[in-house]
């Protein structure tokens, strides 16, 4: 039996769902019931009526789904499908950062450990962090961790100053300006879209800054033919599919090839899934208390991103 109808079969014996992350090898976006941003995904976790979430992409987001659905199951294709922002926060560290500033509240990327979760007031994502910081008030003393390439975009949007956690996503702060300008010098009418996880010098050179559903919705209505793209590769596959019209091209991450590939994304694959999804394992498993705790934040993030319209 081909692989993809042994997972077909195996998602309704078991109802099973199956979320990807735009990020995924194109097999997986093509087959999974989702594909979406963390924001995105975040919300399907916690309104899936299935009895198994099957999560391709990374530790948090699948941790995340737990945490929202604690008497689910909930595998990971790779349980090593870390992350470079995750690990950059270890717990104990952060824990002291956190208790060195008892005066401040704490918003966290949704790209951290469950532990660190535990520790913030509010999460958000690239797709909801100006108004999750928005909607506290303008003096509020607040620290944003992980990613300082986010947070420092952010304060430079809402003209906040917030405490940076000096943490960062490997496959975007690689990006530099030379790779490009060189691409725009070649490309003189495309224009240049960016995740706000790269570095600021790339942003500044930007058209659009936007989570992976915002540039790709950008790309969709915009009506250039010619995008540099500043992100993770697995992006094109959809840009593609949405604009086959339309020309896309990655920004690379060093010499060696015309990609950006995100390690630890990748790590899954469709054998691993069909794997997952047979034997139910790895599964995601979290204490009691660590759920209780984390979960207060997240959906304080639905219930803001609700209220702003960001998600139905
Ligand atoms: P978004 O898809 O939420 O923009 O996040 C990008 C990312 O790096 C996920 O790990
Ligand atoms: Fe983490 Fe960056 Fe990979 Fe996203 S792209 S999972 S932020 S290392």
């Amino acid at each position: 039996m081909q692989i993809t109808d042994r997972i077909n079969q195996l998602r309704k014996e078991k109802n099973a769902i199956i979320l990807a992350h735009y990020y995924q090898v194109p097999e997986i976006q093509d087959i999974a019931d989702y594909v979406g941003d963390s924001l995105g995904l975040a919300q399907q976790a916690a309104q899936t009526k299935a009895d198994m979430i099957v999560f391709a992409g990374v530790h948090f987001m699948a941790e995340t789904a737990k945490i929202l659905n604690p008497d689910k199951l909930v595998v990971l294709p790779d349980m090593e499908a870390g992350c470079s922002l995750a690990a950059s926060a270890p717990e104990a560290d952060f824990r002291a950062f956190v208790e060195q500033h008892p005066d401040h509240k704490v918003i966290s990327y949704i790209n951290c450990t469950a532990a660190v979760k535990t520790m913030s007031d509010v999460i958000c994502t690239s797709g909801n962090a100006v108004q999750i910081v928005e909607s506290f008030p303008k003096d509020a003393k607040l620290i944003f961790a992980p990613d300082k390439n986010l947070g420092a975009y952010i304060n430079n949007i809402t003209g906040r100053d917030m405490l940076l956690w000096d943490g960062t996503c490997e496959v975007h702060d690689i990006l530099t300006t030379e790779a490009v300008i060189k691409l725009k010098t070649e490309y003189p009418d495309a224009k240049l879209i960016a995740h706000p996880e790269c570095k600021a010098a790339v942003l500044q050179l930007a058209d659009f800054v936007g989570s992976t559903t915002a540039l790709l919705n950008f790309s969709k209505k915009d009506t250039t033919q010619q995008y540099i793209v500043a992100t993770e590769s697995g992006i094109l596959h959809k840009m593609q599919q949405q604009s086959p019209e339309k020309e896309f091209i990655i920004v690379p991450a060093d010499e060696t090839c015309n990609c950006n590939d995100c390690p630890y994304m990748k790590m899954n694959t469709m054998e691993k899934l069909l794997s997952a999804l047979e034997n139910e394992t790895p599964a995601i498993e979290l204490p009691d208390d660590v759920i209780i705790k984390a979960r207060k934040p997240i959906e304080r993030m639905l219930e803001i991103s609700a209220k702003m319209g960001l998600i139905k």
